[in-house]
């Protein structure tokens, strides 16, 4: 019998599903045993190119080893007190608010969940309002404030679309929805809930649909309207912090936010995350003497989170990560391109930087309502196909993938031949 079958049987005896994350649980279910650099192995010793990436955390590649060395030498000295602040975290804390620039404080929790949480309850003690604005399709964690209106079916876009049981209704009701790339909704929004909206929480790239981009003058629209509104203004960078500049996305698209939330790629793959702001709000929190908006976690500042994310964002000063990332990124949109002229395949290459995903349509998507034109059968089945010649793509619909450090042109090349064999099998049939 297959090790992959006989473990993931023997997974959902002792957990729901066999799977430790709603989403994990897909056809073809594998059950991974080892990675290294660009390569994830499953239990039956099958090698695929990974460009699942973890949802994005490893951007040097798995179990790099720099990263790996850091943060076993870290732990050979130190871990976790519980009171007072660590070497480490001081020097994590540096790095950050040097590198992203909303960042003059910040501050370190454990996942990207904690961090929107962290902020928006932030926002909504310094606004004393207790509205928040999110935009349909974007993901913001599993907390109550923010899920809804995540991967809602097409029927159900832009209406109240809670994503659990269980949450609570003043919680749904207090998050409005809006279309990304349309600042008309959101200035609607803004005046027909004059003076009760805390702030807005925006992926500036919504890589939870893939890749979205905004449109120019977008973010700068949000940023100018929750000026004008009296509203904060969250980027959440969970995905594109780290991933697309070492400032994050805000350094690229030269907007800043009043807060920020990062994850991810800040740790190659390491548990840590973080909220980031204006000194000024960020002292509203209660790790500053006074501060009366409530901040903790046994596990914050954790020696293994933050030697890994030190140690990352050291590669990412010291060498030419995100070039790497960038053309490599580049190579595979063209090359993709490329075959779908040869195959004459109407399909839109979406990306920035190490992200793309294909969409089966023929325009560019500016928000969630129009992902609709994507052949979603087409989508799927064609990564499922990619993971049985050994790509390794999320089987999942409107899902992006990941280029690390670790991958190669050779890596590319191979990708790109079975891309072109896969497609002709599935569109030539
Ligand atoms: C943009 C964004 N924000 C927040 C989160 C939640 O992060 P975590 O899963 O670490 O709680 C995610 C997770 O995918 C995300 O993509």
């Amino acid at each position: 019998m297959s090790k992959n079958i006989e473990l993931y049987e023997e997974s959902k005896l002792y957990s729901p599903g066999g799977v430790h994350t709603s989403i994990r649980n897909v056809n073809p279910m594998k059950v991974f045993t080892k990675g290294e650099g660009a390569y994830i192995y499953d239990a039956d010793g099958k090698k695929y190119i990974d460009y699942q990436g973890a949802f994005g955390p490893i951007i040097l590649g798995h179990s790099h080893p720099y990263v790996n060395r850091k943060v076993i030498e870290a732990i050979e000295r130190t871990d976790l007190y519980g009171v007072g602040c660590t070497d480490l975290e001081v020097e994590l804390a540096r790095k950050i608010c040097t590198h992203v620039p909303s960042s003059e404080q910040v501050l370190f929790c454990n996942s990207g969940s904690e961090a929107t949480y962290h902020a928006i309850r932030l926002t909504r003690a310094i606004t004393g309002r207790n509205k928040l604005i999110k935009f349909q399709g974007c993901y913001h964690g599993w907390h109550d404030y923010v899920a809804r209106n995540m991967l809602s079916s097409w029927d159900m876009i832009g209406k109240r679309d809670p994503g659990s049981a269980g949450m609570l209704d003043e919680a749904i009701d207090n998050t409005l929805v809006c279309t990304f790339n349309d600042l008309d909704d959101v200035e609607r929004t803004f005046r027909e809930n004059k003076g009760q909206i805390a702030s807005l929480i925006v992926e500036p790239i919504p890589h939870n649909i893939g890749c979205v981009m905004p449109q120019p003058g977008f973010l700068e629209g949000l940023s100018e309207l929750c000026t004008a509104h009296g509203a904060l203004l969250i980027f959440d960078e969970v995905i594109t912090g780290f991933r697309h500049d070492i400032g994050g996305y805000q350094k690229v698209a030269g907007v800043t936010p009043d807060l920020t939330t990062m994850g991810k790629a800040m740790a190659n793959g390491y548990p840590i995350a973080a909220v980031a702001g204006k000194r000024e709000y960020m002292q509203r929190f209660n790790t500053y003497p006074g501060g009366d908006v409530w901040f903790a976690g046994t596990y914050n500042g954790h020696a293994v989170g933050t030697a890994a994310s030190i140690a990352t964002l050291e590669l990412m000063e010291n060498e030419p990560v995100h070039e790497h990332i960038f053309r490599l990124g580049e190579k595979m949109r063209s090359g993709i391109r490329g075959i779908h002229e040869r195959l004459g395949i109407e399909a839109y290459v979406a990306g920035f930087g190490s992200v793309w995903t294909t969409y089966f349509m023929n325009n560019e998507p500016k928000n969630y309502s129009d992902l609709q034109q994507n052949d979603a059968e087409l989508y799927v089945n064609y990564r499922k196909k990619l993971i049985e010649k050994g790509i390794f793509k999320m089987p999942m619909n409107i899902k992006r993938n990941h280029i690390s450090y670790a991958h190669t042109d050779e890596d590319v090349d191979t990708t790109l031949t079975i891309i072109e064999s896969v497609l002709k099998e599935l569109v030539h049939k």
